[in-house]
């Protein structure tokens, strides 16, 4: 990793293990353009690149086209209403109404480390393993500036980018857009990726040709949302998931957020994102600043697999924290999909009675423990534990778990309050809504407006009351609607487009002061399952629950997807009970193991009704959670065969980093008939070590029979080169693992 500034020739590079990003500083004037971002080269001067000896390119000489050069000119940061009549990047108001900024280069510092982003989530470094460069940009008519923010990380290709306004005019100014990023580039055919979805159907994986024109995703629900999510990537024709050139961006961001792809007249891309313009300003005071959400961006000559896992190291290494960051989870068993609302203390203790027995380690408690919530229509907001239900009380049960050798988890849905709930008979203006319009519910359920600091220190006082009257480890932090009928009793009207934003801030101090004072806590954050799954809820919370589909049939598509930007630590994966409760499928419980194994892995069932079969495979799934843990959570991920892509099969592998072992997973989705075993070659291995294939009970899978010891020793470079026989199996939904280890 390296940044430097080259003074003569006005060029800032970035260096990161294998790539390069060049930026420029242009003309007389000193605007700020993007030269080049790929794969490392060793010249910093390829402004040439930026086409800046070709009118238009060079505005003085050329004052009666000055139009055309802010329109087609690679600006590192494009600011509206001047001419560049593309997507900007940053739009600001004055008091005049006037929309129109000019942005040129003031002064730039290179530091070890990495600051902090105010209020907001974002990666992190030391001044060993990062580097930031700030690059300050001045309107000099309009006095406002704007401070570039670039972070490298030692030994990850990523980089981290941010922006910070500034207003010197003297007078209040109100910004209307502020993207995280934008990087211009020339149009190579590029294809587009982006994530779709909806409840229990999240992250699919939407690949398109970029047409000319604006194109993206977004988000106005106030999270992040199932429906889309804050990724998106350009990518060549011919690449996939091991081959071709790759540019990702993901935000750091759990709120309403934009992605935008503008091809241009002249065949440039255009790739930004941050928060979403649309109900968004922000008054700005003089001297005031406002700091956009971080945005990660990632180019990968290693197709959508090298993208993948450099944001898996830079989210596991720079962004995940706490305690749990790089431990093996708890293996949970969640009550939800087992009881829904209808359990009691005697319920819940059977469950952890059976369990522990079987090697679960932790119960966690969902849905429907307090007030008068015997089912979805009421009582959220009234966080006192109902003792009609849990007799005894929560201490009683927690301990009777803990006595059984297990841990302790309980269920909160924080920014939530009932119409039916005392705290809304109490402070009916604490719910977000519009004086004299009727609001329209979810679930029977509207939304405490977290802008308010009375509000959210009430909410975090009962969190902390419960959580400090017994023995609890874990929380999830689930959130089920979307935000709407934006209205708040304390925002002024002229700041009541700040409120999504001011929402999101509300959300991450709270989760900070969780994490602050319990510090040993593990946090799963949820949103009816992936609703809010992104990388900004991961700075406060390890793990993150993937979907409410548990089917390892749909899974596999949705975790795909989650893959792709995520890390398999930070997602959660259980064994459901069948028929699914989403699809009705019955899948084989040691195919629902396997895939489950792909994230944080535990159980989402009432183990005391399950079949004496399945309930019989539970202890030899949490040894096999056990023995290949470390490799999942920490390790590199390729991903071998796509079923959204094929249909039919799915293939994927962890790699230890010191390539010493590995884990294969392959699913046979649907068995067709008269088909010979399937070649996969592997990838990601030490082309000159020594390796055993081995079935998930140590023996020979390459023959079948055999001990270990026995096994066939092949090179890495065979395993790769010339891949593996993945053999046929009888029925659908069949899986197997097979455990590469160095002989
Ligand atoms: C959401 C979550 C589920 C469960 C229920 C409880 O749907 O995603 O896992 O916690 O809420 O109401």
């Amino acid at each position: 990793m390296n940044i430097t500034f080259d003074g003569s020739a006005r060029i800032f590079k970035l260096d990161t293990p294998r790539t390069s990003y060049i930026m420029g500083i242009v003309s007389e004037e000193g605007f700020l353009g993007h030269a080049y971002y790929g794969k490392k080269i060793s010249d910093d001067d390829v402004t040439y690149l930026m086409r800046i000896f070709e009118a238009p390119f060079t505005p003085e000489k050329n004052e009666r086209d000055r139009l055309s050069f802010y329109d087609c000119f690679p600006f590192e940061y494009p600011t509206h209403g001047v001419g560049d009549f593309r997507e900007s990047a940053l739009r600001l108001e004055d008091e005049n109404g006037h929309r129109a900024n000019k942005l040129t280069y003031k002064s730039h510092s290179i530091i070890n480390g990495k600051k902090k982003l105010p209020g907001l989530p974002a990666t992190f470094g030391t001044e060993k393993d990062s580097m930031t460069l700030e690059i300050t940009m001045e309107d000099k008519e309009a006095k406002i500036e704007v401070v570039l923010s670039y972070s490298v990380f030692e030994g990850i290709d990523a980089i981290a980018r941010s922006a910070k306004v500034i207003n010197r005019s003297g007078k209040t100014l109100k910004l209307t857009k502020a993207m995280s990023t934008s990087l211009d580039m020339d149009n190579r055919d590029f294809d587009k990726i982006t994530l779709f979805g909806s409840w229990a159907r999240e992250k699919a994986i939407d690949r398109t040709a970029v047409g000319y024109g604006v194109q993206g995703t977004c988000s106005k629900r106030g999270v992040s949302s199932a429906q889309h999510h804050p990724f998106i990537c350009l990518l060549e024709k011919n690449a996939d998931y091991n081959k071709g050139e790759v540019y990702g961006q993901d935000l750091v961001y759990s709120g309403n957020y934009k992605t935008v792809i503008e091809r241009s007249q002249f065949d440039s891309v255009r790739m930004m994102t941050g928060i979403n313009p649309e109900d968004f300003s922000w008054t700005l005071n003089n001297n005031e600043e406002f700091n956009t959400p971080e945005a990660i961006l990632v180019y990968s000559a290693e197709g959508l697999g090298g993208m993948s896992r450099a944001f898996h190291d830079l989210y596991r290494e720079h962004l995940i924290r706490g305690y749990y960051r790089d431990k093996k989870r708890p293996i949970l068993i969640n009550n939800w999909e087992a009881t829904y609302f209808n359990f009691n203390e005697k319920k819940l203790i059977d469950i952890a009675d059976c369990a522990s027995k079987l090697g679960i380690e932790m119960l966690v408690m969902d849905d429907g423990w307090f007030g008068n919530r015997f089912d979805d229509n009421r009582a959220l907001g009234d966080w006192d534990v109902n003792e009609e239900k849990l007799k005894g009380g929560l201490k009683y049960l927690v301990d009777e778990v803990n006595k059984r050798g297990m841990k302790f988890g309980i269920w909160f849905e924080p920014e939530m309050i009932c119409p039916d709930s005392d705290l809304y008979r109490a402070h009916p203006d604490w719910a977000i809504q519009v004086n004299g319009r009727k609001p329209g519910l979810a679930r029977n359920q509207m939304v405490l407006d977290f802008t308010r600091e009375d509000v959210t220190d009430y909410i975090y006082n009962k969190v902390k009351t419960v959580l400090n009257s017994a023995n609890i480890e874990y929380v999830k932090w689930d959130m089920n609607r979307p935000l709407a009928d934006i209205g708040s009793a304390e925002l002024p009207a002229e700041r009541m487009g700040e409120f999504y934003h001011r929402y999101t801030l509300g959300v991450y101090k709270l989760q900070e002061r969780l994490i602050t004072d319990f510090p040993k806590l593990l946090l799963e954050n949820c949103a009816s399952g992936g609703g809010r799954f992104d990388a900004g809820m991961l700075y406060y919370s390890p793990q993150i629950w993937a979907s409410d589909d548990t089917d390892a049939v749909e899974r596999l598509r949705i975790q795909e997807g989650n893959e792709l930007v995520f890390p398999l630590s930070a997602m959660g994966a259980h064994i459901s009970d069948c028929p699914n409760h989403c699809v009705g499928r019955t899948t084989p419980f040691k195919t629902r193991g396997h895939v489950a194994l792909a994230g944080t892995f535990g159980y989402e069932l009432d183990v005391t009704r399950i079949p004496e079969e399945d309930r019989n495979m539970i202890p030899e799934q949490v040894r096999m959670y056990h023995k290949f843990n470390d490799i999942v959570r920490a390790g590199d991920y390729y991903r071998l065969a796509s079923y959204s892509e094929n249909g039919c099969f799915d293939s994927w592998m962890s790699v230890a980093k010191d390539k010493t072992e590995a884990l294969v997973t392959a699913v046979n989705v649907m068995k067709r008939p008269n088909v010979k075993s399937r070649n996969v070659k592997l990838f990601g291995l030490d082309p000159d070590k020594k390796y055993r294939l081995l079935n998930e009970d140590g023996t020979d899978y390459t023959s079948g029979m055999g001990e270990e010891g026995s096994a066939k020793v092949l090179t890495g470079k065979t395993l790769m080169n010339a891949g593996i026989q993945i053999c046929e199996t009888w029925g659908d939904f069949q899986s197997i693992l097979i455990h590469v280890k160095q002989a």
